[in-house]
């Protein structure tokens, strides 16, 4: 099996309550190395074209207000099947769902309020990779 790469963003609700490296142990035990990593306070243009896939949903706008109400953590992550590993290792998309362990089970306060970001395939893994880093900041 290869070694694959995917993004990972640390949300907002995340570093205000200063739970960066409790998230990044969770990711760590699952087997995934933080090659790439840095904390950015998005703008909203940033935060637009990164979410545009929703960008017709109901909920955009509540999105992007909070993916800018305060810094985040942008990562990349590798490991052997890293983007499947980490979806499991985040747990479902609403946390009242997500399963016992994982990082949304454990840390998410709501639907919108998360805690994480993980890329679903290796195409919008390439993408986002290439959004927030350049290819020297890649270390692994
Ligand atoms: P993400 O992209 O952040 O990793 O989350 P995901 O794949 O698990 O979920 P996705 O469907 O891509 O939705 C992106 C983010 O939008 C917010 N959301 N709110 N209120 C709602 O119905 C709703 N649905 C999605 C969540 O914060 C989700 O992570
Ligand atoms: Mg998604």
């Amino acid at each position: 099996m290869a070694l694959e790469r995917t993004f990972s963003i640390l949300k907002p609700d995340v570093t205000r309550r200063n739970l960066t490296g409790a998230v990044n142990a969770k990711i760590e035990e699952a087997g995934l190395r933080i090659i790439a990593q840095k904390r950015v306070h998005m703008t909203k243009a940033q935060a637009e074209t990164f979410y545009g896939v929703h960008r017709e949903r109901p909920f955009f706008g509540e999105l992007v207000g909070q993916m800018i109400a305060a810094p985040v953590v942008v990562q990349v992550l590798e490991g052997e099947n890293a983007i499947k590993r980490y979806r499991d290792v985040m747990g479902a998309t609403n946390p009242e769902k997500a399963e016992a362990g994982t990082i949304r089970k454990l840390f998410a306060l709501n639907m919108g309020e998360n805690s994480v970001h993980g890329s679903d395939a290796p195409e919008t893994a390439a993408q986002e990779i290439a959004q927030w880093f350049a290819g020297n900041e890649l270390v692994g």
